[in-house]
């Protein structure tokens, strides 16, 4: 049985500060009553992230557990898959995946980590994906989705967060089906399959280091929100970089460098090819 002590897990990833943007909508709304609720940016602090999972697994009250990512390459970003198959089994455990994208496709996201936190016996109670900037072309003046998420997707995250309150003072709190985040034509999720961030990986703009100009300062390395960058004296990206562009965006000399026009056309033709009803929008059950 469940009721209005439920404990609410926030975990997301934002390289340019969207999603976090999301997050703290839900983090607001759900605080609007007093409920507990721990919210945790992965990536950032490992040792924190481990206590947090070790709370969710000891708290013996119902938990409901928000999943936020941006959406690379029609997917959710791996470091946020990863963390759901982190996550730990225990009774009660529903969960709430949210996805913000670019304007270009919001992909298979939400029905993969969907997919992904039923299997790990998290009751998926609700999903969101929300229209926010495009985060590869923050040079342009007018990206594409430019000035959201806005106070109109905010609403329909309070809306999301408030439905979730509802259906977990049920008895037992109804469930998303599958099928109802299963949303993209198939056709088209048959191609989104065919790509990936490694794929991507192959195609986006390579950068460049200019020793001249870079002071060693350090920030790249703040700014990665993977910790994939050490400075060795220079900088270097290790597997793992998501290609968020941050270090490249943030570095206060411009000495880490990518030529991003080619992509823009690119984008600029998904976002026209996209079938996706309405841009933010909220699933219940
Ligand atoms: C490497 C990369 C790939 C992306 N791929 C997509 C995509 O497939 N579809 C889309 O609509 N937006 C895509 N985006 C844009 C982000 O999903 C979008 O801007 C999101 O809001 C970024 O979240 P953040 O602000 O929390 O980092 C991509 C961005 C990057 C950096
Ligand atoms: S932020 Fe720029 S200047 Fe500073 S260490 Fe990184 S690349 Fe060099
Ligand atoms: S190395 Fe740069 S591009 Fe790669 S994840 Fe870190 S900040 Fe993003």
């Amino acid at each position: 049985m469940t009721g209005k002590n439920f404990k609410s897990f926030i975990f997301y990833c934002s390289p340019a500060g969207t999603t976090r943007h999301a997050a703290e909508v839900i983090l607001r709304t759900l605080q609007s009553e007093p409920a507990e609720t721990v919210i945790c940016e992965i990536g950032k602090n490992e040792p924190q992230l481990k206590k947090i999972l070790q709370n969710l697994a000891e708290s013996r009250e119902p938990a409901v557990v928000f999943v936020g990512s941006p959406v690379y390459s029609s997917h959710a970003l791996p470091p946020i898959m990863n963390l759901i198959a982190r996550l730990p089994r225990r009774a009660l455990a529903y969960a709430v995946p949210f996805a913000t994208w670019g304007g270009a496709t919001s992909g298979l996201a939400l029905e993969e980590m969907g997919e992904a936190l039923s299997n790990r016996g998290y009751g998926v109670i609700a999903a969101a994906k929300v229209l926010a900037v495009h985060s590869l072309m923050w040079e342009l003046e007018n990206p594409v989705a430019a000035g959201h998420p806005d106070s109109a997707d905010d609403s329909l995250i309070i809306n999301l967060v408030t439905a979730v309150k509802k259906n977990m003072n049920q008895p037992a709190p109804a469930l998303l089906a599958p099928a109802d985040l299963e949303y993209q034509p198939r056709e088209m999720a048959e191609d989104m399959l065919k790509l990936n961030l490694d794929i991507a990986k192959t195609i986006l703009p390579p950068r460049t280091i200019n020793r001249k100009t870079c002071t060693q300062c350090g920030e790249c390395v703040v700014s990665c929100p993977v910790a994939a960058l050490t400075l060795n004296p220079w900088p270097e990206f290790a597997e793992t970089c998501i290609c968020c562009f941050n270090c490249v965006r943030l570095c206060p000399e411009n000495a880490i460098a990518a030529d991003l026009t080619p992509i823009y056309d690119r984008i600029h033709k998904r976002a026209a090819a996209a079938r996706e009803g309405e841009p933010t929008q909220i699933y219940l059950p």
